[in-house]
């Protein structure tokens, strides 16, 4: 009896971790759905095999009741962003789906979490609700993302969020949830904000936010995530994510629960003088704002390649210790590229972790921007775990007559590469890409062949 429940158990963890018994957690930002045009990106783009575990964010907390609240009503709840995610789950059994609580907005700028864990009456009531919350919402768990126990806050934080992991784990063990946390990957953080031998007794998971080491808050630019210690990293203060990873590990954290991050974004500065343009050159601030994100100082993978169709200097590190960084004019960016996710992707197996997550889903390059195909970030994070990404299905034949439903609707036809059907009005109307282009039914627009599956 009991061997057939191990089986039974193990069976099931198989079958969750789909990617070569990784973990593959995918971060999804709910205000991506409010860029300009091709840059939006709501719950419909999911992909229900992309991912082992899907994460939403975020939800935030209430500094009036102390609970966990909706963010966006009306786009998490009347547009069913939160359904559409969980419902992804009814494709596909073994995906988890998780609810983000926090983030650097909810939580870098406000005490409101060091009130709440300061507080037993508030923390027994948060408990209570955020069981109710994710019950209620159907998420497989929830991902505590504080950032940071202690700043702002106090020494205690640190104590007394562990505590509050602890009575979340003991309310969600009996319905199975999932609970994890993404921390700091600054060990200097971390000896103020983690009581890291109990978080390794605690949560399912962290997702170590392996990024943003550096950015335009400091006055010199650098690579915001790596790997590897540099030449010129002579301080031992240096934040080196392999190095934070072996700090977590030899405070005894089990290795199998650390899933490492990784960016699907750059970090960007404005040079203080455009002909000095390496590594650690003065900066004076944020570089300008991506035409799809808006914010200074950050750059979506596909932003990246779209600099680089404009000109953008690109710089490999020959020894392979962090990602590339480009320069444009003024603007200085560095990010991971295809070649650093696969290295990155290959240390964590090395290292006996639990697998990769990535921040984010809508910083990929989602419409094929990159001429990489479509998705390249994730698709590359699969392929190397030893997991096959999913391709579109076969396509549907156009239909034979415009109803009112499909007004609009783009369809591809299934024998011919270069041709395409819209309905207008009710009327079926035939059209062929120009030469040497082939129908993309996943952007509804005339694209590069190699970014059709089976047009090649
Ligand atoms: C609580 O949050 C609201 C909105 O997020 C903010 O305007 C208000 O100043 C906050 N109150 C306190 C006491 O921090
Ligand atoms: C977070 O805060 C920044 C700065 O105030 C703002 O520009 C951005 O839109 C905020 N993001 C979200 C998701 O609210
Ligand atoms: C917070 O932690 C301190 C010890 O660091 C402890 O004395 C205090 O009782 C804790 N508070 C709560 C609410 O658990
Ligand atoms: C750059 O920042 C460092 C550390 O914060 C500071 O010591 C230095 O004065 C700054 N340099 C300039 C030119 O602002
Ligand atoms: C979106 O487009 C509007 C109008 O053109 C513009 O004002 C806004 O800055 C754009 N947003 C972003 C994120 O680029």
């Amino acid at each position: 009896m009991k061997i057939a429940a191990i089986l039974a158990f193990s069976m099931l963890v198989v079958l969750a971790n789909a990617q070569g018994n990784y973990k593959k957690v995918c971060y999804f930002a709910n205000w991506a759905r409010y860029r300009n045009g091709s840059g939006s990106y709501w719950v419909d783009k999911l992909d229900p095999y992309e991912c082992t575990h899907y994460i939403y964010g975020f939800a935030v907390l209430s500094n009036v009741t102390y609970e966990m609240t909706v963010y966006d009503p009306w786009a998490d709840i009347d547009l069913g962003g939160y359904a559409t995610f969980t419902g992804l789950k009814t494709k596909n059994p073994s995906l988890k789906t998780l609810i983000a609580l926090g983030g650097w907005n909810d939580s870098a700028f406000s005490t409101q979490y060091s009130e709440l864990v300061s507080d037993p009456v508030k923390m027994a009531n948060f408990v209570a609700k955020a069981l109710a919350f994710v019950r209620q919402y159907n998420f497989d768990g929830l991902d505590f993302d504080w950032e940071y126990p202690g700043d702002p806050g106090k020494p205690e934080d640190k104590d007394n969020f562990t505590t509050l992991l602890r009575m979340l784990r003991d309310a969600f063990q009996p319905y199975n949830l999932i609970l994890s946390m993404a921390p700091s990957c600054s060990s200097a953080r971390a000896a103020v904000s983690y009581d890291i031998p109990a978080l390794g007794e605690i949560v399912d998971f962290v997702n170590f936010m392996a990024y943003d080491v550096h950015g335009a808050w400091e006055n010199l630019t650098d690579h915001h995530a790596p790997l590897y210690r540099r030449d010129f990293d002579d301080d031992s203060s240096d934040v080196i994510v392999s190095e934070s990873v072996d700090y977590w590990l030899d405070q005894g954290f089990p290795p199998q629960k650390l899933v490492f991050g990784l960016p699907s974004y750059a970090r960007s500065w404005t040079l203080a003088d455009p002909n000095q343009h390496g590594l650690l050159a003065p900066a004076v601030g944020a570089g300008v704002a991506g035409q799809f994100t808006g914010l200074k100082g950050f750059y979506s993978f596909y932003e990246i390649c779209l600099f680089q169709q404009q000109g953008m200097t690109v710089v490999e590190d020959p020894t392979g210790k962090m990602g590339p960084y480009g320069y444009l004019g003024d603007i200085w960016a560095s990010w991971d590229s295809i070649d650093m996710v696969v290295a990155k992707v290959k240390y964590m197996m090395s290292k006996g972790l639990g697998g990769v997550q990535f921040w984010e889903l809508s910083l990929d390059d989602f419409n094929g921007h990159c001429n990489l195909g479509l998705r390249p970030f994730s698709k590359a994070i699969t392929e190397t775990l030893g997991g096959t990404f999913p391709t579109p299905g076969p396509t549907p034949p156009p239909p034979a007559s415009c109803s009112a439903s499909s007004q609009g609707q783009y369809y591809a036809d299934p024998s011919d590469c270069a041709k395409y059907y819209q309905c207008v009005n009710g009327i079926i109307y035939t059209f062929y890409c120009q030469t040497g282009l082939v129908f993309n039914s996943k952007i509804n627009q005339c694209d590069w062949p190699y970014n059709v599956a089976g047009c090649a």
